[in-house]
């Protein structure tokens, strides 16, 4: 079933934007359809709507684009790009705005139709597709699981504007409140007794929004013995729910194997696998691989991490790849002041140090895995 909508559609272009109009200004489901050829007024109004169907073109340049595209982003609208260009880093810089939907011009009537009437029968309650669980794991203890978790978060947010989740699922030994000095109010387990069916107004009330950020923690349990009664069902419900308000959900976890973390794994869209270089630990690593393969997960779910990388290491890049059977996704190098500056002082690397080595290799690892999860999209776009 689809909800009433109004249709604005933002677009330089007169005559194309009138055409826009006369194919969608009869479906039953549309109250209105409003044309704008200055971009920022349409967003003033668009903020005010509810349930916005958005469909802006992006052929030429337009002042402050990336800015209002921004803002309406965050109205949760439902969001269509047009260009006359639909070369692969246009449909990635339509997809980085928030499109739902990408769609070459001259747009053609049937195409249209289909898209907003696909749109329109998304209620704001349901999972947004794009939304992305990425889980830091190691089956090994002390590894910078958690280290790896909060700052790439921190930086997930600061590089895409996206509302990105940092959540601790270490249930019993969480560390990240400590780690960022906070003193959450609400915690994972009352999240999910209280407040995992509840809109996302309130919802988001169980999480502490990180400074001036779109960065939302939520801490693990205040008491050991809460953290028994947290059933693998309602981790995949946490994750359903997460996935209907965040667009990235980083998860730091405990480094057990037990039915728990077996479901934070399976329910994961990516593993960011993390060891260190040395040989104990890398034939965990190798140990835990294979228990990864024995779950059959899809390509590209698992990928490697290097953290404490040293370039002069004894062991190599190359041997690790021939040892693990895998290619190596990222390496962060080894810091150990920097990192227990950031610690002690409860706050993230890049508050720290933005400009250290690892300042800027964290914020070049948020590029990379934002780039390639909108690469992955592009791809369902082009097949
Ligand atoms: N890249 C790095 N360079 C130097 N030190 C690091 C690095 N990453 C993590 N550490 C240090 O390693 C220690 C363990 O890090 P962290 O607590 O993040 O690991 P963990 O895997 O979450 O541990 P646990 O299994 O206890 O949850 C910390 O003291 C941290 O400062
Ligand atoms: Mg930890």
């Amino acid at each position: 079933m689809q909800n009433i909508s109004t249709i604005f559609v933002l677009d330089k272009n007169e005559q194309s934007g009138e055409i826009i109009k006369s194919f969608t200004e009869n479906l039953e489901f549309i109250n209105e359809v409003k044309l704008y050829e200055d971009y920022q007024k349409g967003y003033e109004d668009i903020k005010q709507a509810s349930n916005p169907i958005v469909i802006m073109d992006i052929s030429e340049d337009i002042p402050d684009l990336h800015k209002i595209a921004e803002n309406i982003k965050l109205c949760t609208a439902k969001i269509i790009i047009t260009s006359i260009n639909y070369s692969t880093n246009t449909i990635i810089q339509a997809l980085r705005m928030g499109a739902k939907e990408f769609l070459p011009k001259p747009v053609l009537k049937d195409d249209l139709i289909r898209v907003i009437t696909m749109l329109a029968s998304i209620s704001p309650e349901d999972e947004n597709s794009q939304s992305k669980i990425i889980t830091v794991y190691s089956n090994k203890g002390g590894i910078g699981k958690t280290t790896i978790a909060i700052n790439l978060a921190a930086e997930l947010a600061k590089v895409t504007k996206d509302k990105v989740a940092l959540v601790d699922l270490n249930l019993q030994l969480g560390d990240i409140s400590t780690f960022l000095n906070l003193n959450p109010p609400f915690d994972v387990n009352y999240v999910i007794k209280h407040l995992i069916d509840k809109d996302e107004e309130l919802f988001i009330k169980g999480f502490e929004k990180y400074k001036d950020t779109s960065l939302y923690i939520l801490s693990d349990p205040s008491y050991i013995e809460q953290s028994g009664s947290i059933t693998p069902q309602q981790i995949t419900e946490l994750f359903k729910a997460l996935k209907k308000v965040f667009t990235y959900i980083v998860i730091d976890m405990s480094s057990s194997i037990d039915p728990i973390s077996l479901k934070i794994l399976d329910d994961s869209d990516w593993i960011l696998f993390t060891t260190i270089v040395n040989i104990p630990a890398i034939r965990n690593a190798q140990r835990c691989l294979n228990l990864f393969r024995s779950r059959i997960y899809p390509a590209q779910k698992v990928k490697i991490v290097i953290n404490r990388y040293m370039e002069n290491d004894e062991i190599n890049i190359e041997d690790i790849e021939n040892t693990l059977g895998e290619t190596v996704y990222w390496k962060i190098p080894n810091n150990y002041f920097t990192i227990m500056e950031a610690i002690n002082r409860g706050t993230s690397i890049a508050e720290i140090n933005p400009d250290s080595n690892i300042g800027s290799n964290f914020r070049d690892f948020a590029a990379k895995v934002s780039d390639d999860i909108i690469e992955q999209a592009v791809i369902q776009y082009r097949v």
